[in-house]
């Protein structure tokens, strides 16, 4: 879906989207316009987090998560408008997530956006959330295509390679859970709260991460995709041969679990790190090596990714931390350069809860599916 270049007249008068983001645990709506130099202005950026209704339950439990976005988008849509001084009649473009994601939170944000655009008469933009993450790292500063993503969150771990606007192309990802939620249930089963990511990395600062060994995922496989779920049943082995665990087993389990993690991640995206460099010969150094997503706050996998990325002569750029977790800016990004290039969607754009980003796999997938192997999978 290599989307065309914006037509000419389309750019004389600078655009103005409001996105809206609800496909896990966050529901959030921002405003963007485009501006003189190429950039976007973010006009209203608000987020809506449900980590405390989720606590209880050591994970995002999908109906708690659906009636949240539901209670919460209508005022997020108003505040962000009163946030950016703008009525409805002055945006040129609604755009919500369509996909992938959990399906009842999906529809949040899509029928809001579907009700915007039939009543204020403007045009729907449905976006891949992955495709919002793409293009993240686009919203601070001016990144040049084509350049590697890693993605990891609590719903995703891919690798991609971002060659243009509607051009991206998946080279790897998780065959089971995402690297965030191989954080969150070790942390889960150790009974170390929730999210477990940053649980897990405090628990693990004064652990011995020699002390347990912990199988190597997918050895032997080429490629770059991922599994962490023999991680996580090696980890709660472990664990529950401890009898009456300390706090420095916990501590050792923990350094254990989370240089597994990191290894896996920096070892294939130093494959995918190859891939582009057979691709893109011409290409100098230092490519980006863009990391999104939650996981990208942990500073063993930083390190290790850094590593990675320095002996292949690439640079690992974190874009802000708020724009690399669930966002509706990178939402509205999208659907503004969706909107530039009118592709434009109806009335009736499905909500999907799978949606590969590259039109190859998506061929092979159904619309809507059940979205049973992680949230985003
Ligand atoms: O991108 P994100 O905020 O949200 C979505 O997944 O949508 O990512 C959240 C994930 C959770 O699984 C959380 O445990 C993990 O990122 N995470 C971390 C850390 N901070 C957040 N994992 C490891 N170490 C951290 N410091
Ligand atoms: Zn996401």
């Amino acid at each position: 879906m290599d989307l065309p270049a914006p037509t000419p007249a389309k750019q004389e008068t600078p655009l103005t989207v409001i996105g809206l983001e609800s496909s896990c645990d966050e529901s959030a709506v921002a405003i963007l316009r485009r501006n003189a130099t190429g950039g976007v202005d973010v006009l209203a950026d608000l987020v809506l987090g449900q980590t405390q209704a989720h606590a209880p339950f050591g994970g995002v439990v999908p109906e708690i998560a659906a009636r949240a976005h539901a209670e919460a988008m209508d005022g997020l849509v108003v505040a962000a408008l009163a946030e950016a001084g703008l009525t409805l009649d002055e945006i040129d473009g609604i755009a919500a997530t369509a996909g992938p994601g959990l399906i009842g939170g999906v529809m949040a944000a899509l029928m809001t956006a579907k009700g915007l655009a039939l009543g204020a008469g403007k045009p729907l933009l449905a976006v891949n959330h992955l495709e919002g993450h793409a293009l993240s790292p686009r919203l601070g500063q001016p990144v040049a295509f084509p350049y590697l993503l890693l993605l990891v969150s609590g719903g995703h771990t891919q690798l991609l390679i971002a060659e243009g606007v509607g051009a991206y192309r998946r080279l790897g990802s998780t065959l089971d859970d995402a690297a965030g939620e191989a954080f969150d249930k070790t942390a889960k089963i150790m009974g170390l709260g929730f999210p477990g990511g940053p649980a897990l990395e405090k628990m693990a600062v004064a652990g011995d991460a020699d002390r347990f060994a912990l199988p190597t995922p997918l050895k032997g496989r080429p490629g770059c995709d991922f599994s962490f779920a023999g991680l996580k049943t090696a980890a709660r082995q472990i664990w529950e041969k401890l009898e009456a665990p300390s706090e420095q087993d916990k501590a050792d389990l923990a350094a254990s679990v989370q240089r597994a993690i990191a290894h896996a991640l920096a070892s294939r995206a130093r494959r995918a790190m190859q891939v582009f460099l057979d691709d893109f010969p011409a290409i100098a150094a230092p490519r980006p090596l863009i990391v999104a997503g939650g996981v990208a706050a942990n500073k063993t996998v930083r390190n290790a990714l850094q590593g990675a990325a320095g002996e292949m002569g690439f640079e690992m750029i974190a874009p802000p931390s708020k724009w690399c977790t669930d966002n509706a800016a990178m939402i509205a990004l999208a659907g503004l350069e969706k909107l530039e290039r009118g592709a434009i969607d109806g009335l009736e754009a499905p909500a999907r809860a799978r949606w590969p980003l590259d039109e190859s796999s998506a061929k092979l997938d159904p619309a809507i599916g059940s979205g049973r192997k992680g949230p985003k999978a």
